[in-house]
């Protein structure tokens, strides 16, 4: 038995979906532990290609049992798109299952994300737009509703009723349009026909899980630049994306955690505001997105890019106690001459920051120190051990193990699911 928790280890799609299809083909169970749909997790198999919002990226074995977990706020209208995307794939959904405790995402949440970044002016997150702070702020605030509660009719309407109260009158305040309280019900009606065999106490399944020695895998969402704790705060999502919760949004005790895999690209990126150190607005820039096709899985948004960053790893390694390295993308690299690599942070004052990340006003203002690596200008798409991988390659890799302070697990070359190898 292993329980394998897998996270983003920089700002976001690292190419955890990718990396969790993979190791889901020996899973027993799969749980996503936060997030909603802001995620757009890519895989790519037998079924084509698909960007996971919601559904676990293991969904692709049918042995696999898959379940969103207590930790994420779940959209039960775009979970019912993608179960219908999924299905017309020839995906079988027979083990996919929600948490009872999970969080509620109504559409009022997304009108409220809308119109709360509409009132910050300049200052925008830059949100996927999905309504997920609201949804987490409603949960947090109590006002929430949670899945379990569509099999409650009568305390569903109860709970609806009172969460309208507050809504309404934010949305009056933010000059959005009252919600009914009749449509809501109804809409919850649907939503309990078409999902509420799949609704569970996830509880007995996982004390059951661990009894008989299952592997399990935990899979995160987004990164940890975007803790809501350890991240870019307040650029951020509204859960924590790190191992520490993976546990609790999973349902399990926190010492049954085996492994924690940090998913990293060979490089950098991220979509939406906020301070990116290494962020390259050059012809390298321009190169990294056009190769890497980077553009948001989720909104289509281009990804901002830039070069790996050293600070960035050693601190996600280090708060999510890694236990190894996934590093994606290496094929990206193939056609730069020089590669450069961050290894620590400038500050105004000339000091030199390496050990943690500096608060939000300041990292706005570092300098990243660089040293260069020679690329190898050959394809890697087609290695599928570590001896095939150009020498320069592995040197690379050995140098982004070292700052991370970890071993490396995994590496892939591009995004098939044959793409990637075990070190
Ligand atoms: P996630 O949110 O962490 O699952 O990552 P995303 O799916 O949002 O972004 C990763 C993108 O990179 C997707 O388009 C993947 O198909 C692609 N990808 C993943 N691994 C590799 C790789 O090794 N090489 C290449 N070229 N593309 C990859
Ligand atoms: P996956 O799981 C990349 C970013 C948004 C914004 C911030 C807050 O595919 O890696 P939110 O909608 O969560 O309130 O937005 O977080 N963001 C992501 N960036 N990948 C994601 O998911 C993201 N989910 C949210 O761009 O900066
Ligand atoms: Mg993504």
């Amino acid at each position: 038995m292993t329980v394998t928790a897998i996270v983003g280890a920089q700002w976001g799609d690292e190419g955890k979906g990718r990396i969790i299809d993979y190791l889901a083909q020996k899973a027993d169970v799969v749980i996503r532990f936060q997030g909603g749909d802001n995620a757009g997790h890519t895989v790519i198999n037998q079924h084509g290609k698909h960007a996971l919002h919601l559904i676990p990226s293991g969904i692709f074995n049918p042995a696999t049992q898959n379940i969103i977990g207590t930790g994420c706020v779940v959209n039960p209208q775009s979970l019912l798109g993608e179960m219908e995307s999924l299905t017309a794939s020839g995906v079988n959904l027979d083990n996919l299952w929600i948490s009872s405790r999970a969080a509620m995402l109504l559409p009022y949440h997304r009108t409220l994300d809308v119109l709360e970044e509409g009132a910050r002016g300049k200052d925008t997150i830059g949100t996927t737009k999905r309504g997920i702070g609201p949804a987490y702020a409603d949960k947090a605030a109590r006002t929430g509703l949670r899945m379990g509660d569509l099999l409650h009719p009568e305390w569903l309407e109860m709970r609806l009723d009172n969460a309208l109260t507050t809504v309404n009158r934010k949305l009056e305040i933010l000059g959005g349009e009252p919600v009914d309280g009749q449509e809501m019900v109804e809409l919850c009606t649907t939503f309990r026909e078409k999902l509420g065999g799949r609704i569970v106490d996830t509880v007995p399944m996982m004390r059951r899980s661990l009894e008989i020695k299952a592997d399990i895998l935990l899979e995160g969402q987004l990164g940890v630049m975007r803790d809501l704790d350890w991240g870019i705060y307040p650029y951020v999502t509204s859960s924590n994306p790190t191992a520490s919760y993976a546990a609790s949004g999973a349902g399990l005790p926190a010492r049954v955690i085996d492994r924690v895999v940090g998913v990293v690209k060979a490089y950098s990126t991220a979509v939406g505001e906020g301070p990116f150190p290494t962020e390259l607005f050059d012809a390298d820039g321009q190169k990294l997105r056009e190769i890497g096709q980077e553009f948001g899985a989720t909104t289509g948004r281009p990804r901002r890019c830039g070069w790996f960053d050293g600070v960035a790893i050693g601190y996600a390694a280090w708060l999510n106690g890694m236990t190894g390295l996934a590093i994606t993308k290496l094929d990206v690299l193939d056609a730069f001459e020089t590669i450069k690599i961050c290894t620590g942070y400038r500050l105004p004052n000339g000091e030199i920051i390496k050990d943690s990340m500096p608060a939000t006003p300041l990292l706005h203002q570092v300098t990243p120190v660089y040293e260069s690596w020679a690329g190898w200008l050959s394809s890697t798409a087609g290695c599928r051990t570590w001896d095939d991988l150009p020498k320069e390659a592995r040197a690379y890799i050995h140098r982004l193990s070292e700052l991370a302070g970890i071993k490396v697990d995994y590496v892939s070359v591009g995004p098939e699911r044959e793409q990637m190898f075990a070190v």
